[in-house]
C-alpha cells in the first residue's frame, strides 16, 4: 500500500494531555482560571495589552466587527481569497462584505486594489495574513486614510512578526483562530484583539450573553444575581480548551521551525522544476507557515489543477485548495451579484494553487512521499 500522508494530524504532546487532565480534575469545566491564564499569556506572546479568548475564529471575526461598532449602512473591504468567515462576518453584522482582489504574488490585498474599492460608506479594511505570511499593512493603512478602521484576521498569522510587530498587534482589531489545523489549536476556539479599551470591554461582555457577570464570578463568592445589559452570546471557551492552548503556546516557535524544516524541504525539491512555483516568503520571522500554497505554472503542464490534486490524492498526500474565492460561492453571488471574472488575479492563482500538507509531527518520510508524488506527477504532465 502507498504511503498515505494526512493534510493534517493531530500530534497531542503528553504535556497537552496532562495539562487538559489536570483542568479536568480541577473541577472548573467553562471559562474560568484557565481562560484568564491563556488570555493574559497570548496577549503577551502577540504584544498587545488584552486578548478576548472566544469558542472560534468565526466568533472572534463577529464580534470584533460588532464591538467596532460596524454596522447596517457600513461597507467592510475583504479579500476574496480567503474562507467564508472572514466576509460572512461583515455581513452577520448587517453591514456589506466588498470583495477586492489580490496581489497575484503575496495573494493578499494591496493599497492600490483598496483605493479601486473605496467609497464613502466604507468603514474599515480585513486584511487576511494569507497562508501565515504577514501582509503589508502599513500599505493598507496608508490607502485606508485616517477615517477608515483597519482591521487583521489573523486567522493563520500566528506566530508571524514584521518589523517587530507581531500580525493582530498593528491594527484597529484582530481576530485569531485555533481551529483543528491551525498553528495552535484548542479544537475550536479564538481570540480577539480589540486596542480600545471600551470596544474590548463590549465585546467580552457580548461574548457571554450580555451578562453583567461571568460562571466564575455568580458561582464563585460573588452573588447570584445579574443583569443582562445587552443581547448577546454564546462564544465563550472552556477552560479545557484553554489548558490546551496555554500548553500550545509554549511551543509556539518550536513548532513553527519544525514547519519551516519541512517548508525548506519542499522549497529545496520544487525550486528548479520549470511547472512549480513556490510560495512567497520575507523574513524567518514574519512567516507562521501555517499553509504551504504550491502554484503549479499551468502552461507548461498538460493537466489542470484539479487533475494534478485528484493524482496527488490517489497517491496517499492529504492535498487541499485555499481557498475558492468567495466570488465563485453560490451565497456570494446570490447576495451581492457576484460574477465569475470579476477578480481575475484571485481566480487566476486559485486555479492553479494546492496547499500540501504541512505539521510538526511529518516525518522524513511523509516529506519524502510528498515531494516524490509532487515531481512525479510534474514530470510526467511536463510539456515539451
Ligand atoms: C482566513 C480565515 N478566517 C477565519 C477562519 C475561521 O476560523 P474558525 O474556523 O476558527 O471559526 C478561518 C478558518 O478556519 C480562516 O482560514
Amino acid at each position: 500500500m502507498t504511503h498515505q500522508v494526512p493534510f493534517h494530524r493531530l500530534i497531542a504532546s503528553d504535556d497537552e494531555i496532562e495539562a487538559m487532565v489536570r483542568t479536568l480534575r480541577s473541577g472548573w469545566l467553562t471559562t474560568g482560571p484557565q481562560v484568564r491564564e491563556f488570555e493574559s499569556e497570548f496577549a503577551r506572546a502577540v504584544g498587545v495589552k488584552d486578548a478576548i479568548a472566544v469558542s472560534s475564529g468565526t466568533a472572534a471575526l463577529h464580534l470584533l466587527l460588532l464591538a467596532a461598532g460596524i454596522g447596517p449602512g457600513d461597507e467592510v473591504i475583504v479579500p476574496t481569497l480567503t474562507f467564508t468567515a472572514t466576509a460572512a462576518s461583515v455581513a452577520h453584522v448587517g453591514a456589506r462584505p466588498v470583495l477586492a482582489d489580490v496581489d497575484p504574488d503575496s495573494l493578499m490585498l494591496t493599497g492600490a486594489e483598496i483605493e479601486r474599492r473605496l467609497t464613502s460608506q466604507t468603514r474599515a479594511v480585513l486584511m487576511v495574513h494569507f497562508a501565515g505570511l504577514h501582509g503589508d499593512m502599513k500599505d493598507l493603512t496608508a490607502a485606508a486614510g485616517p477615517s477608515r478602521l483597519v482591521f487583521e484576521d489573523a486567522a493563520h498569522a500566528l506566530p508571524s512578526s514584521r518589523d517587530g510587530r507581531h500580525a493582530g498587534a498593528v491594527s484597529d482589531g484582530a481576530a485569531f483562530s485555533f481551529y483543528a489545523t491551525k498553528t495552535l489549536s484548542t479544537g475550536e476556539g479564538g481570540m480577539v484583539i480589540l486596542p480600545d479599551r471600551e470596544q474590548a470591554a463590549r465585546a467580552r461582555k457580548l461574548l457571554l450573553h450580555g451578562m453583567s457577570k461571568g460562571a466564575l464570578d455568580r458561582y464563585g463568592s460573588g452573588s447570584w444575581w445579574y443583569d443582562i445589559e445587552d443581547l448577546g452570546f454564546k462564544y465563550n471557551m472552556t477552560d479545557v480548551a484553554a489548558a490546551l492552548g496555554r500548553q500550545q503556546l509554549t511551543t509556539l516557535t518550536a513548532r513553527r521551525s519544525a514547519r519551516r524544516t519541512i517548508v525548506d524541504a519542499y522549497d529545496s525539491a520544487f525550486a528548479s522544476h520549470p511547472a512549480l512555483q513556490l510560495p512567497s516568503r520575507l523574513d524567518e520571522e514574519s512567516h507562521s507557515w501555517h499553509l504551504y500554497v504550491l502554484r503549479l505554472n499551468l502552461d507548461r503542464l498538460h493537466c489542470s489543477r484539479d487533475a494534478f490534486l485528484d493524482q496527488l490524492r490517489q497517491r496517499g498526500i492529504g492535498a487541499n485548495v485555499h481557498f475558492i474565492p468567495l466570488h465563485l460561492h453560490s451565497a456570494y453571488q446570490r447576495r451581492y451579484a457576484y460574477r465569475p471574472g470579476d477578480f481575475p488575479q484571485a481566480e487566476g492563482e486559485y486555479q492553479r494553487m494546492i496547499s500540501l500538507p504541512l505539521w510538526p509531527g511529518m516525518t522524513a518520510r511523509d516529506i519524502s512521499a510528498v515531494t516524490t508524488a509532487v515531481l512525479d506527477i510534474a514530470e510526467a504532465e511536463l510539456k515539451g
